[in-house]
């Protein structure tokens, strides 16, 4: 296909504003690769990887995307498909390889490298502390089931920011942390890959304190007007039949989905009932616990990819399976778009932040490249504009979103799934590692090109 029929029925509006934020995320253990390189640390994602049976064909970060060698020639692809701004998660244990203590300036200096790369493109940088690569060293001595880590991190989170608050403005302390937690500690599809419902809770607990601790920590170094921001995944809740049973099953699933860590970072608590669901007692909360992690956040990150669905059957918590005739990605989700307007439409009532930006959206499908300069990925073309449709209301509504970041920049390690499962806008050759820009990348350029020019 042309590049031209590639770009057809894009939605022009001129809707957003001239500093809105047009992107895509990343994460280091995702695509960064080197490994051992430099002075890295093992993380705890090195040594679930390697544990055979926990991902698809034993499939490794090891060597990834090589992004570490290669960060300039994908800086050059964000260029080439017009982002004003990348999102990407700096991997701690490069930083601190043993979770606490030595640090490695060598794990400094790549993020150095990578920031002033990315400013010299005039491509703004939102940086990520955490997306689920702790330092294998502090799972040895509990992780995130023990009150130190969250300590651990905002020491660490310190450090980064001495080093970039020169040139960094955006910050997030946290990506998902009902994966952390929840996959992570309560069903163990994650690495650490513990499985137990208490464990997620007490988890979840130190994920938010640790960004409790470092917010402060932070708003006394950044530079005046520097944003911080929490990233979270809402799954907006759809009973599927008008029974009071499946409207009292979409409430349970959406404190457990959602207001698990919503209501804390906004509220101060957490929501009733939570507990119970889990069939667990309260986590450990100390007196200035929950104050801490309601302190005031500059943004909210949304990753939106789909809905869930409950009925009056339903009773475990567990959203519905989709079924056989709705459209879903090859990931088995259901494809929902106005699900992310509902989403952010609930964030904004219940929570009302001063800002949202759309930190992650996209959609894995059977991408195949026949040897030419282009993938065509027509699914992904239509995901992408069905889903800028719903943020284009949402503004339209005076819902406050300033960004929208694709996910993914390339096709990349998507953790238990390995490499078999591809998010990008641009296809990843593997063996040779050679990238192609996808129909969907063409797509997205020309949208944010037609938004920029009309702003
Ligand atoms: C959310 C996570 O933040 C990211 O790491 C993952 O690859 C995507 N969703 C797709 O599952």
């Amino acid at each position: 296909m042309s590049q031209k029929t590639a770009t057809e029925g894009a939605v022009h509006s001129d809707r957003f504003p001239s500093h809105f934020l047009w992107g895509a995320s990343t994460s280091a253990y995702q695509i960064e690769g080197a490994t051992r390189v430099d002075g890295r640390g093992e993380s705890i994602w090195d040594r679930f990887a390697a544990t055979p049976g926990k991902v698809y064909q034993g499939d490794t970060g090891d060597v990834a995307l090589e992004h570490y060698y290669r960060f300039q020639e994908d800086i050059a692809l964000m260029k080439k498909l017009h982002f004003n701004a990348y999102c990407f998660s700096i991997a701690w244990p490069r930083i601190i390889p043993e979770g606490t203590g030595t640090v490695n300036e060598k794990g400094l200096d790549f993020y150095d490298r990578l920031v002033d790369e990315l400013l010299a493109q005039g491509i703004t940088p939102l940086v990520k502390l955490y997306h689920w690569d702790l330092p294998y060293a502090l799972q040895e001595r509990g992780g995130w089931l023990r009150r130190e880590t969250a300590q651990a991190f905002a020491d660490y989170a310190e450090i980064v920011a001495r080093r970039l608050r020169d040139r960094v403005n955006w910050w997030i302390t946290f990506n998902e942390p009902w994966c952390i937690a929840y996959l992570g500690h309560g069903v163990g599809v994650h690495a650490p890959g513990l499985a137990n419902k208490q464990d997620a809770l007490n988890a979840g607990h130190h994920v938010l304190l640790a960004h409790g601790l470092v917010l402060p920590r932070l708003r006394a170094l950044l530079q005046p007007g520097a944003k911080i921001g929490f990233t979270v995944d809402p799954y907006p809740v759809y009973a599927m039949d008008e029974s009071d049973e499946a409207r009292q099953q979409a409430e349970r699933l959406d404190r457990f989905r959602n207001r698990w860590f919503l209501d804390p970072l906004f509220r101060g608590c957490y929501p009733d009932g939570l507990f119970e669901d889990l069939g667990c007692v309260a986590p450990d909360i100390q007196p200035d616990d929950m104050a801490r992690i309601a302190a005031p956040l500059d943004f909210l990150g949304v990753n939106y990819y789909s809905r869930w669905r409950t009925s009056r059957e339903s009773n475990a918590l567990e959203a519905l399976p989709v079924p056989e005739d709705a459209p879903r990605t090859v990931m088995g989700w259901e494809i929902y778009p106005q699900g992310l307007l509902e989403a952010l439409r609930q964030v904004q009532q219940d929570y009302a932040p001063p800002a949202i930006v759309i930190t992650e959206n996209g959609a894995a499908f059977n991408d195949i490249w026949d040897g030419g300069d282009l993938v065509h990925d027509p699914e992904r073309v239509e995901y992408m504009r069905s889903h800028l449709a719903s943020i284009e209301a949402a503004v339209a509504e005076g819902i406050p979103v300033q960004g929208h970041f694709a996910w993914s920049l390339m096709d990349n390690y998507e953790w238990a799934e390995g490499y078999s499962k591809r998010f990008g806008l641009v296809y990843v050759d593997y063996p040779s590692q050679k990238r192609i820009i996808k129909q969907s990348g063409l797509w997205y350029a020309n949208y944010i090109e037609a938004q920029q020019k009309s702003a």
